[in-house]
């Protein structure tokens, strides 16, 4: 039997790997305008981390992760995500130190034993950004409006952003409360995860996956009118923002997202078209988590997106610019003696910085022309025992079907002339 990717793995292939290419590097561009600077962490990471800032009753942690022993006996666990690591490296190196905020962003692979679907894997990319050290409205608005933007540079128009305040803990500890007074007449008909949450964790019975809970769950006390001033003056503050910066938003008052580490904003942008998994990405304010991983108490807020899950919005509606012209120059050889002169000119071609490939498989010169439009080449240089008669290359042009016969240093100097 024939080994297969890992159930809820997927290869990216060469042209799905192009398309990807777009989203680095447009993203990569919004990091760098919104002055956001790289970090990269560890795919895995002691266990202890997640447990104490993603919360052990969280899905993520109780369900979804992958921990291991390593030969050392340390516990560890591949990463479900990225913002705990990137608290644990802002502590480990002092960036606390550094003039704040601290802005920073990750690209990279998480991982989550989750049941696999469109748009649900085990091992999924994310981008995210962080910003540490402020707790102004204006740092939530900033990584909200980073990824509005983002989003509308890849041409997204109709992505709803949902947006809701999941207070202090202080506010937090009375909603609980009655949140679990109001689980406890249903607590029969509630999932047995729901059963184990509505003792351990309440707030957690606002996430739960099954179409049951979510019903009995459906009106259940709105964390809304148990906000403390601040947490209400926060909130208030990042709406009259986004107000102001024209971004639209929904306040959806029972979203408290899937990790514990959350205070005040919590929020998502949401695409209809990708049905179950719509969320293509998800953060909000995470005000004790660096104290709760043992450094000093700085706020911080962030996001992360789904890659796949753009990636599968952007082909549902058709939002992935034209393919890219034919580029670059195929050295198609007529005759197998002439190989030596003819990789001297492709690597010519490849010190001037331009794409130059040419045959690995003593192909006839029809196979090779057919190869070069294939993968895409605009120019082919055709180099055979009648031009090196003549001290001459063919440089075929495969757009315009033209053909010029000249030297291999005019051809050179035209084909750079070209690109530039
Ligand atoms: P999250 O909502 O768990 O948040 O994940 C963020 C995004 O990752 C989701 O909106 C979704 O697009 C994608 N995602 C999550 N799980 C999967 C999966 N199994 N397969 C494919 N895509 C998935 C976080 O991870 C937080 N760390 C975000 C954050 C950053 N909050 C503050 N800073």
């Amino acid at each position: 039997m024939s080994i297969k990717a890992p159930r809820g793995t997927r290869d990216i292939l060469p042209l799905e790997a192009q398309k990807w290419y777009i989203l680095e590097e447009i993203f990569k561009k919004m990091c760098c305008i919104y002055n956001m600077h790289e970090i990269r962490t560890p795919l895995f990471e002691e266990t202890e981390l997640f447990v104490r800032s993603v919360g052990e009753e969280s899905d993520v942690v109780n369900k979804e992760m992958y921990n291991f022993k390593d030969r050392g006996g340390r516990e560890l666990a591949l990463r479900p995500e990225g913002t705990a690591g990137v608290v644990r490296a802002y502590i480990e190196h002092g960036l606390y130190n550094m003039p704040q905020p601290v802005k920073l962003f990750y690209y990279g692979p998480m991982f989550r034993y989750d049941r696999p679907q469109a748009g649900r894997q085990r091992q999924f990319y994310q981008m995210g950004i962080e910003i540490f050290g402020t707790r102004e409205p204006i740092a939530d608005v900033e990584v909200i409006k980073f990824t509005a933007d983002f989003f509308s540079s890849l041409g997204f128009r109709n992505l709803q952003l949902h947006i809701n305040s999941v207070g202090c803990p202080q506010c937090r500890f009375p909603y609980q409360d009655d949140l679990k007074e109001f689980a406890r007449e249903k607590l029969s008909m509630l999932c047995a995860d729901c059963q184990r949450r509505a003792l351990l964790n309440p707030l957690r019975l606002l996430d739960c996956k099954e179409e049951g809970c979510r019903e009995l769950m459906k009106d259940s006390p709105q964390l809304e009118s148990y906000l403390c001033q601040d947490c209400r003056d926060h909130f208030n503050g990042v709406l009259e923002l986004l107000n102001v910066l024209n971004v639209p938003y929904y306040v959806d008052p029972y979203m408290v997202r899937g990790l514990d580490y959350y205070t005040n904003t919590a929020f998502e942008f949401i695409s209809e078209d990708i049905g179950a998994q719509g969320s293509l990405g998800g953060g909000g304010r995470y005000d004790n988590l660096v104290e709760i991983c043992g450094g000093p108490s700085v706020p911080g807020v962030g996001l992360a997106m789904g890659v796949e899950r753009i990636a599968l919005a952007m082909d549902r509606e058709q939002l992935w610019p034209e393919e890219s012209e034919p580029e670059g120059v195929f050295m198609a050889v007529q005759d197998s003696g002439l190989k030596e002169e003819a990789l001297s000119m492709l690597y010519s071609l490849r010190e001037k910085g331009l794409r130059a490939d040419t045959d690995f498989l003593n192909r006839s010169l029809k196979a090779q022309m057919k190869f070069a439009n294939r993968n895409g080449f605009r120019y082919v240089i055709i180099f055979g025992e009648e031009e090196k008669l003549k001290n001459q290359i063919k440089l075929r042009d495969m757009l315009k079907g033209e053909q010029l016969e000249l030297s291999f240093a005019e051809a050179l100097d035209i084909l750079v002339k070209e690109r530039s």
